[in-house]
């Protein structure tokens, strides 16, 4: 368990289990008996969880109902909240009850988003089931929705009440969903940790084969960097910026391809592009630079890509939101997973 602090308070723990109903107790901490409850949920996760869910809350909660949209980050939008609003007001929801958040990042997002804004705010746990959503969207109270085409262009910090992981979701996930969470997994250990990249190498056929001791160890790891990471700046006006290393280009990537890559494989591809600048700038060795591009490849990452515009790549840079006042900044390594450095690379006109 890893417990979440801001200015030095205690806000919410991070439970990791391999079933739904050890959640029990930490649900009855939050007096769920006293409370309506709501499971968010899409399509594909309800179909696989749903049911045992609602069976637990059933159980100990004082009414449940569930809110189901259809899979997919096109369902990431205002439309689908208002939806899930109309849900929680005809069925009576007030500023005591609690949503619950059952899915990968855009179930997270969405039901962090409803939670801050229903009634200016009711609680809302974080049950994540992709490994994407477990070592990142679920920490660190980001929530919001797609505006039209825009990426996360709304949206608000809203801390939830409780993480909890049932680890045993991951064995649902198609190999390429999974795989995509190692390359936020393999940014930490870059950005952060010597140590756990070795680890992360050391433990990569445990890890593919999806060992959920080995996994068990490596989630909680990426839970402690992020975790440290938010308490240091929880609204992102400084060294939460750095998490953002490899996504300056990465995505630039993933817009250029028509989101066709997933959001991970991109990262991938900007940590191996940021750490070449990197080499180029003198700052890592020429053999840590290969040393990352075949760990990405050896957890089947993607560290190639074609690319038929790389004006529109471009383009996309000069538009992604970590631009200041006309200047790019890319986050760079200096050392492997010790220190990072921002620097300009390019000033617009
Ligand atoms: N809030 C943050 O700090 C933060 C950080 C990173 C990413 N995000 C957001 O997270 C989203 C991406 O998250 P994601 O990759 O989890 O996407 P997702 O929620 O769309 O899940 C990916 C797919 O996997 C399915 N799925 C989820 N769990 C499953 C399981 N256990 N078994 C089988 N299928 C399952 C989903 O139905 C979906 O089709 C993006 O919208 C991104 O903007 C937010
Ligand atoms: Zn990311």
């Amino acid at each position: 368990m890893i417990t979440v602090h801001y200015d030095k308070k205690p806000i919410y723990s991070i439970v990791f289990g391999r079933n739904f109903l050890d959640a029990t107790t930490h649900l009855k901490e939050l007096d769920v008996d006293k409370k309506r409850v709501c499971i968010v949920t899409d399509s594909t996760v309800a179909s696989y969880y749903l049911k045992e869910v609602e069976e637990l809350f059933s159980t100990i909660a004082r009414k449940v109902t569930s809110f189901v949209f259809p899979a997919g980050e096109e369902n990431k939008q205002l439309s689908t909240i208002e939806n899930l609003y109309e849900h929680l007001i005809n069925h009576q929801f007030d500023r005591k009850d609690l949503l619950v958040a059952l899915g990968g990042g855009v179930v997270g997002d969405m039901t962090g988003y409803a939670a801050a804004t229903y009634l200016r705010g009711i609680s809302f746990i974080q049950m994540p089931t992709t490994l994407l959503s477990q070592v990142d969207s679920s920490i660190g109270g980001k929530t919001g929705v797609d505006f039209k085409s825009y990426k996360n262009m709304v949206g608000a910090f809203y801390q939830p009440s409780l993480v909890y992981m049932n680890l045993s979701t991951l064995k649902t996930l198609t190999k390429r969903q999974y795989i995509e969470g190692m390359g936020e997994i393999i940014k930490h250990s870059l950005i952060k940790d010597a140590s756990y990249y070795s680890w992360l190498k050391d433990h990569k056929d445990e890890i593919l084969e999806l060992n959920l001791d080995v996994c068990e160890e490596m989630i909680e790891r990426s839970c402690q960097i992020k975790r440290q990471v938010v308490e240091n700046d929880p609204t992102e006006k400084g060294e939460r910026g750095l998490l953002n290393f490899g996504h300056t280009l990465g995505h630039a990537i993933e817009k250029e391809k028509g989101f066709s890559l997933l959001h991970g494989e991109c990262v991938a591809l900007g940590c191996v592009s940021a750490s070449w600048i990197s080499y180029e700038k003198g700052l890592i060795s020429k053999e840590d630079y290969e040393d990352i591009i075949k760990t990405f490849e050896a957890f089947k990452l993607p560290i190639k890509v074609e690319i038929t515009d790389s004006n529109s790549v471009l383009e996309a840079v000069k538009h992604d939101k970590k631009m200041e006042a006309g200047i790019i900044k890319f986050i760079l390594l200096k050392k492997l997973g010790k220190l990072i450095l921002t620097e300009v690379l390019m000033i617009m006109s």
